[in-house]
C-alpha cells in the first residue's frame, strides 16, 4: 500500500504523538509525560551506547574505533544525567539507588539484607518535589542540594 509523502508523514505524526503510551495521553498528568519522555530518552541513550560499542568492537580501523568509543562515552554521560532527572523527581528511584548503587556487596545479597530487613516496600515521605514512591506526584523537583547532603 502507498500512502505518499502526506501519508507518511501523517502515519509518522501519529506515531510520535502516543510514542510508547499504554493509556491515552490526555488522562495523563504533564508529570507523568515527562516522566515518559525522560524514561523514552533514557532508553534510547542506552541502545545507543550499545550500539556504539557493537560498532568499535566491530571495525578494524583503529581511528574510527577511537570516533566510536568516544560518541559511546557521550552516551553514557547522556544516559547519567537523564537518570538523575528520573531520581530526583521520584523518591522510589530515589530510595532503591542509594540501596543498590554505588556498593561493593555482591548485588543478590543487597536484596536478601533489604528483605531481611523488612525495608523497601515502605514509601518514602516525599521531600520537595519528589515523585512520592506510591506513584503519584508530588509536582516540581528536589533541589540538588538536599540531596547531596545526604549522600
Ligand atoms: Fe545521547
Amino acid at each position: 500500500m502507498s500512502t505518499g509523502r502526506a501519508g507518511v508523514a501523517r502515519l509518522y505524526c501519529a506515531r510520535m504523538s502516543h510514542e510508547g503510551y499504554h493509556e491515552p495521553a490526555e488522562l495523563l498528568p504533564e508529570e507523568t509525560r515527562d516522566f515518559h519522555r525522560a524514561i523514552e530518552s533514557l532508553i534510547e541513550e542506552f541502545e545507543a551506547i550499545d550500539w556504539y560499542q557493537q560498532r568499535a568492537d566491530a571495525t578494524k580501523e583503529e581511528s574510527l574505533k577511537a570516533v566510536l568509543l568516544h560518541n559511546r562515552n557521550e552516551e553514557v554521560e547522556h544516559a547519567m544525567m537523564t537518570l538523575e532527572w528520573l531520581r530526583r523527581r521520584d523518591a522510589k528511584i530515589n530510595e532503591t539507588a542509594r540501596t543498590y548503587l554505588f556498593t561493593d556487596r555482591p548485588i543478590t545479597e543487597v536484596e536478601e539484607e533489604e528483605d531481611q530487613a523488612g525495608a523497601g516496600d515502605a514509601p518514602e515521605k516525599a521531600p520537595g518535589g519528589v515523585r512520592k514512591g506510591d506513584g503519584s506526584h508530588a509536582g516540581g523537583s528536589l533541589g540538588v542540594g538536599s540531596l547531596r547532603s545526604k549522600i
